[in-house]
């Protein structure tokens, strides 16, 4: 097993390619794990069991990535017995990892938990973590009992002062809540107000490449003002794709996944992986694969290809 990476720390994945000179970076993105107190379920599933098969999962195939991040709701209801299952599973995983909060979480409790985790010097989740591609700056976007995203004076002035410390450097942006509507009625009702404060916050640093969140479990692809962001499916349950005038919030048991994102120097790819996903591989140029009648004829790929 690989020794685990300090976290923040900045690795020499920094390498040449023929064409021209690119930083490369691999990162996981898990978001909404939502971890309710061994034995607790949650929706009819365990929140415990699907992480730790994320885990596993990213552990055998993502152990070369730089580091994870969780885009929040941590924790279903903040207790400190959830955040300590939650450590217990995160001391699992062989990549350091960077944690924000989501409205589900309690930024004490958290804290109390985890308190290697940076926090501002008012006590938000906020901090920049600097990486080979750039710096990715979290953002705390929750307010104790409420579901809607928040951000207040004082985060927004932190915000502001890190962006213009980070001047000519790309930025990567991460928070819990988008603050955008994605279509989803139950869902748009709790996004993140002051929009326009943080478009020109963006506009005026003028290299923010991307902004990763959460909050909304489901796989959303998009861009906001300029920006290309995306969410994912939580690692647990979903939100079923209410579109139309319903303020009713689905529960859906789709499937869950993590993303697997590639940085380069002028590109961000996020492949979605669902991590529960059993289904046959197979050597798809094979003619054997193309006449396979059933799944149970297809071929194996060769012991040496290396895909999931
Ligand atoms: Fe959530
Ligand atoms: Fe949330």
């Amino acid at each position: 097993m690989r020794a685990k990476r300090k976290q923040g720390s900045i690795s020499d994945n920094v390498f040449q390619t023929p064409r021209q000179k690119v930083i490369a970076m691999k990162f996981i993105h898990i978001t909404d794990p939502h971890i309710v107190p061994t034995p607790q379920t949650l929706c009819a599933l365990d929140p415990r069991a699907r992480l730790a098969t994320a885990i596993a999962d990213i552990n055998r195939h993502h152990a070369d990535a730089e580091f994870a991040v969780l885009t929040g709701d941590l924790a279903y209801l903040g207790e400190p017995a959830a955040y300590r299952d939650l450590r217990r599973l995160l001391d699992k995983l062989e990549l350091p990892c960077h944690l924000l909060v989501g409205n589900h979480d309690e930024r004490t409790n958290f804290r109390n938990v985890f308190p290697d985790t940076p926090v501002d010097e008012n006590g938000f989740v906020q901090y920049v973590v600097p990486t080979p591609a750039g710096a990715f700056v979290m953002m705390d976007t929750m307010e104790a009992e409420a579901s809607s995203g928040i951000y207040c004076e004082n985060r927004f002035a932190w915000l502001e002062a890190r962006l213009a410390e980070l001047a000519g450097q790309p930025v990567y942006l991460f928070l819990h809540h988008p603050p955008f509507d994605i279509g989803i009625n139950s869902l748009d009702a709790s996004r993140l107000p002051d929009a326009d404060r943080l478009a020109s916050l963006i506009a005026r640093h003028g290299d923010v490449r991307y902004m990763f969140y959460g909050h909304v479990h489901r796989a959303v692809w998009g861009a906001w003002r300029g920006t290309p962001t995306s969410a994912l499916p939580g690692t647990n349950h979903q939100v079923g794709l209410t579109l139309g005038d319903t303020n009713e919030m689905l529960g859906s048991h789709e499937r869950p996944a993590y993303g697997v994102v590639l940085i380069e120097d002028d590109c961000v790819n996020v492949h979605l992986r669902d991590f529960i996903d059993d289904s046959p591989r197979f050597p798809l140029l094979d003619k054997m694969s193309k006449g396979a009648a059933t799944a149970a004829d297809l071929p194996r790929p060769a012991p040496s290809f290396a895909g999931i």
